[in-house]
């Protein structure tokens, strides 16, 4: 039986998934630790005062792959446009960027464009957000003095914080080693992370810094002896594909089973490339008992939650009225959707597979079949309630898919409400 190790986490509980993964490592449809209040989601490693208070980020559905180092530090890979938008949206108060991106350095993810640093301290700005480029161009990053101008600034930015670099690797990396060095300095400070949780950790996120990079570094800063390589009681991260971080979005759980959020069109491309063979959607398809079912899509600027579909009071929730009133920030400019919108406002979104109504299930099984990837649609309607029978029906099915090689699973953000 797989002991799962899980530090990082969702932005959110994500119930889907999160039942999917505990599933996965036990792989016993009838344990009680499949049920809403696991007894065994244990504060691991227990340096971390409480992982099981949600994070309190707002909009959690946009911003399911930030990844928690510590309530007020969050990381992630670099960013589009869009994603710094979904952050300052989530609740995020600044956003630093470990490398620094010339102008001739732009970047690409499936056709999504990723801003360079000057483009994105703009981008950054006008979202009313800090914005802290750290490295220089010639700057070592698995260095101690990376961590000293970590050091240096980390302490006058607004929190909770996005940080990032290319993979979310290097950012872990700078940000463990200085939560070390406050343990080491600080004996108030907490999460308090010496060498064997900086090791601990970083495997449970998937990431290797055994192979990689000077274990004197790290031993440097924490104060104590360089660990033995040969050592076989460090964990490793064992994962398909092993460089799964260059889809680095996904929340990897268990060897070739990935977890994610709504995924974006632009993702299709760069999944099939990196090795992943099959993606399953557990989110509602469009109908649910010959019902209308739609779920939301995310829409810049405008709150989730707040009903697909309309009511007596209400008209359904892309319509211009009800968008209108449910306005993240009613004053922002217009110029936050486009040059040339009219409205401050996301009125549909193509992009996460949505149609006039909400998200279009359909919409996404064309995309990804076209992609070449193999599509699984296991709608999982209700809340956690239902899980086992929803295993008992798809158990065998997901165990065979498991065996194609690397999956994606993913919903939105989890939680069903209603
Ligand atoms: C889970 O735990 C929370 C907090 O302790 C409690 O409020 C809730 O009722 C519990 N849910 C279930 C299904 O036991
Ligand atoms: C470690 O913390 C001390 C005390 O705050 C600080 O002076 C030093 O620069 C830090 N070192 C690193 C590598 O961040
Ligand atoms: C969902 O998308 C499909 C494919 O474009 C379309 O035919 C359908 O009308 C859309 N909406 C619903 C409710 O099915």
């Amino acid at each position: 039986m797989m002991q799962i190790i899980k530090v990082t986490r969702l932005p959110v509980a994500v119930s889907c998934s999160l039942a999917l993964m505990i599933w996965i490592c036990n792989n016993d449809v009838n344990s009680d630790s499949c049920g809403a209040n696991k007894s065994d989601s244990k504060d691991i490693p227990s340096v971390f005062p409480s992982r099981l208070v949600p994070p309190g980020l707002n909009e959690p559905t946009k911003a399911w792959w930030v990844k928690e180092v510590t309530p007020l530090l969050h990381v992630a890979g670099r960013l589009s446009e869009r994603q710094i938008k979904y952050a300052a949206e989530a609740g995020f108060k600044s956003i630093l960027s470990l490398f620094p991106y010339p102008d001739d350095c732009p970047g690409d993810c499936g056709g999504e464009y990723l801003p360079v640093t000057t483009e994105e301290k703009k981008m950054v700005e006008s979202t009313g957000l800090q914005f802290v480029p750290l490295l220089e161009p010639l700057d070592e990053w698995s260095s101690v003095e990376a961590v000293e101008k970590f050091t240096s600034v980390i302490s006058l930015m607004d929190k909770p914080a996005l940080l990032h670099c290319d993979r979310g690797y290097t950012i872990v990396f700078v940000v463990l080693l200085y939560l070390a060095n406050q343990t080491r300095y600080d004996p108030n400070f907490e999460p308090r992370i010496h060498t064997k949780e900086f090791y601990e950790i970083s495997a449970s996120m998937g990431l290797d810094f055994l192979s990689r990079i000077p274990v004197e570094v790290v031993s440097e800063i924490t104060g104590e002896p360089a660990i033995n390589l040969k050592d076989e009681t460090v964990p490793r991260p064992d994962y398909d594909p092993e460089e799964w971080l260059d889809f680095w979005y996904a929340h990897p759980v268990y060897y070739n089973w990935f977890l994610a959020g709504q995924i974006y069109r632009s993702h299709l491309e760069p999944l099939k490339d990196f090795g992943y063979k099959t993606v399953i959607n557990v989110r509602s398809g469009v109908l649910h008992n010959s019902e209308p079912n739609q779920e939301e899509v995310n829409l810049l600027n405008i709150k989730s939650k707040t009903g697909t579909y309309g009511n007596g009071l209400n008209p359904g929730r892309q319509f211009v009225e009800r968008l209108e009133e449910t306005r993240i920030n009613p004053q922002l400019s217009t110029l936050y959707i486009s040059p040339t919108s009219g409205v401050n406002y996301e009125q549909r979104n193509m992009h996460e597979f949505g149609d006039d109504v909400g998200y279009n299930e359909t919409l996404e099984r064309i995309a990804v079949e076209k992609s070449g990837l193999a599509y699984y649609h296991f709608p999982l309607h209700e809340n956690l309630d239902d899980f086992y029978t929803y295993m008992a029906e798809n158990r065998d099915k997901l165990l065979e898919v498991g065996r194609k090689g690397p999956v994606l699973i993913h919903c939105d953000s989890g939680y069903r409400s209603g």
